[in-house]
């Protein structure tokens, strides 16, 4: 695990994921799990301007070393708690802190995923206001499942094995 340089740079859009050189080495896990190969594979079509248009925020240390990727995009939420769809509401499409970096804590104990997430979400106000946020976690990322119950997303279950379970954050400031 490497040390985080601190403090970390605030978390932000980038425009040209293609001109971010820092994607090609991206990895956040040996592959072991479907999730950690899908958010690599997310990140390289990003590299490669081969991705659905989607918004990504990068966390990069004091020295500027690629902490965590998150992107998001405007889709429907079906949720069955509620009486209709929820139009155009942020979806957490990927978030992944690089492998280098996983189980680092900053001087204040919180997970760089903890900061990746608040900056996103910062990002997802700041660009279409306060809205339901949601994102599918599979049931066993048990460590996804962790970072977002601790930034407020609720947690639908999936109805049948092997779907993945939803998260939902109502309209809350960071
Ligand atoms: C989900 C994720 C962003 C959360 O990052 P994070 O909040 O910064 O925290 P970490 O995952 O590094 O660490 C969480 C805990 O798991 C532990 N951990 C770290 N690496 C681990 C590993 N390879 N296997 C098991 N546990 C691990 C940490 O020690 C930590 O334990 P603690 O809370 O007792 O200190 C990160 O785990 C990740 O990138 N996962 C792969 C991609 C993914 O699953 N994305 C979500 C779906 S899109």
């Amino acid at each position: 695990m490497s040390e985080l340089a601190e403090p970390l740079r605030p978390a932000r859009v980038v425009e040209d994921p293609t001109a971010y050189e820092q994607l090609a080495d991206f990895s956040c896990g040996a592959g072991d799990a479907a999730w950690e190969s899908h958010v690599d594979r997310v990140v390289g079509r990003l590299y490669k301007g081969e991705a659905i248009p989607q918004t990504l925020v990068v966390l990069e240390d004091a020295d500027g070393r690629l902490v965590g990727v998150c992107s998001f995009w405007l889709g429907d939420l079906m949720a069955p708690l509620f009486r209709t769809p929820i139009r155009d509401a942020p979806y957490i499409n990927v978030i992944g802190v690089d492998r280098r970096f996983h189980g680092a804590r900053l001087a204040d104990g919180s997970h760089p995923g903890d900061v990746l997430l608040r900056g996103a979400l910062a990002a997802i106000h700041g660009l279409h206001g306060y809205r339901h946020v949601f994102a599918l976690v599979a049931p066993e990322n048990a460590r996804a499942h962790a970072l977002f119950a601790r930034h407020g997303f609720g947690e639908v279950s999936p109805l049948k094995e092997g779907r993945q379970a939803l998260r939902i954050r109502p309209p809350l400031p960071v």
